[in-house]
């Protein structure tokens, strides 16, 4: 398509002004987001834009969707190359696709052996679309592994999940969310799951009956308010998962591919897990993909022809970009420039945090750093970030998130603190 003069100047997608789109908006859309009054018409590496001239930094980086920058120029060029060469489009999932093969093999191959009891034959992946659908093929795996292999009577299987679990937002997901206004009115809600607080082993041990088939959990809390759970949390539940014949499952949608300084959250306490989710920065934050990795015979296991399926999960455009998206995580080294500049930035933090009488806790690890605040609203300091063109927002409602794109400069993170310094130091 050649772009008329017009279009070519303009900054982002339409002629619309800020005012006719929020008009738009307010009319057409659904109001299921509290929405800071920015509107963004372009973006590129850890940069915002708006009509009005204005440059953001994102320091929430599409909740880890967008680890490598907005627009990664070769994520950009395996799509368009996918489009322009005649092999994006969607394909029934009843034949094969080379590129699909392809994701499939780099993602298998990146995750560490999972589920090492049942063989080290290596993994298999099932791809979809957006991280609560992987949530969800996980709980099928988790009750099918019940169901066959311990013989749990089908419809009794029971999860153990946590406090504060942040999963997703469709009906079996939200069924077993803490977290009232996710759920309130949605019923009936799915049952077979148990919450109880994260990090607490001798509770974990306490819920197992003879019905528990597994045990869903973040390895660090992301919506929840940004917890580190306790250090061998993680361990203990290999142990416990072990011992009782449970599969664990880690849900690394928003803390793995290099969000916390390691490719996958769990690698900080060396444990595997019998499954791992990862979703959002998995295509580089340009088309929705997402993922189940396990243990190649837990595969074969718990998905025949017929029970499982996808129209779009795994299609080509989102493969190629999944392929493209895991080379720069690799080439780009951005799991360990996530632990690099995140342990800068933490310690710059820290010592705005000591000046100011509004924080209460600086945590996380990589690029994934937390701001308690005392006040208990951390959108109050986010609105004043914003007018000061950087973007953050809360987790948790207490907690403001940093998580820029991995791939900040010295710059940037001077940029951050400054703003920091700005609202929270009196
Ligand atoms: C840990 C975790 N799991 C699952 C999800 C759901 O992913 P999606 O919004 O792509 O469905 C999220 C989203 O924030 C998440 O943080």
């Amino acid at each position: 398509m050649t772009l008329t003069t017009t279009q070519k100047n303009l900054l982002g997608y339409s002629e619309l002004s800020d005012k006719e789109l929020l008009d738009l908006d307010e009319r057409y859309g659904a109001n299921h987001y509290q929405r800071l009054k920015t509107i963004v018409r372009k973006s590129e590496g850890a940069w915002l834009y708006t009509q009005d001239g204005r440059k953001v930094l994102d320091c929430l980086a599409a909740y880890s969707a967008a680890n490598p920058g907005h627009h990664h120029p070769k994520i950009v060029a395996a799509l368009v190359d996918a489009l322009q060469r005649g092999f994006g489009s969607v394909i029934s999932n009843v034949v094969y696709t080379d590129v699909m093969s392809l994701f499939l093999q780099k993602v298998s191959t990146l995750v560490p052996q999972l589920g090492t009891r049942f063989g080290t034959d290596g993994n298999k992946a099932l791809p979809k679309n957006g991280g609560v659908e992987s949530v969800e093929t996980a709980i099928k795996l988790l009750r099918y592994y019940g169901y066959k292999e311990k013989g749990i009577p089908d419809g009794k299987q029971e999860i153990i999940v946590y406090d504060n679990n942040f999963h997703g937002r469709m009906i079996t997901v939200v069924s077993f969310s803490t977290t009232p206004k996710y759920k309130e009115g949605f019923g009936p809600l799915t049952p077979g799951f148990k919450a109880i607080p994260y990090g607490d082993l001798a509770a974990t041990e306490k819920m197992i009956t003879k019905n528990t088939c597994g045990i869903l959990v973040e390895p660090m809390q992301g919506e929840g308010g940004m917890y580190q759970p306790p250090q061998g949390f993680l361990k203990g539940l290999r142990e416990l998962a072990d011992k009782y014949n449970l599969l664990l499952a880690f849900d690394e949608i928003q803390v793995g591919l290099g969000r916390t300084g390691k490719t996958f959250c769990f690698e900080h306490e060396n444990v595997v897990p019998d499954a791992v989710v990862l979703g959002k920065a998995i295509s580089g934050g340009l088309v929705p993909l997402s993922v189940l990795v396990t243990n190649r015979s837990l595969m074969d296991l718990a998905f025949k022809p017929g029970s499982d399926g996808s129209t779009y999960g795994g299609y080509p455009l989102a493969c190629a970009a999944g392929v493209a998206a895991l080379d720069v995580l690799h080439d780009e080294k951005l799991a360990e420039r996530s632990a690099t500049t995140g342990k800068i930035l933490k310690e710059k933090i820290e010592k705005v945090a000591a000046r100011s009488s509004h924080v209460k806790e600086v945590r996380g690890r990589g690029l994934f750093i937390g701001i308690e605040v005392k006040s208990g609203d951390a959108m109050v300091y986010c609105r004043k970030l914003l007018d000061l063109d950087m973007l953050a927002n809360d987790s948790h409602g207490h907690t403001i998130r940093i998580s820029p794109p991995l791939v900040i400069n010295d710059d940037e993170v001077n940029y951050i603190v400054e703003r920091l310094e700005k609202v929270l130091v009196d």
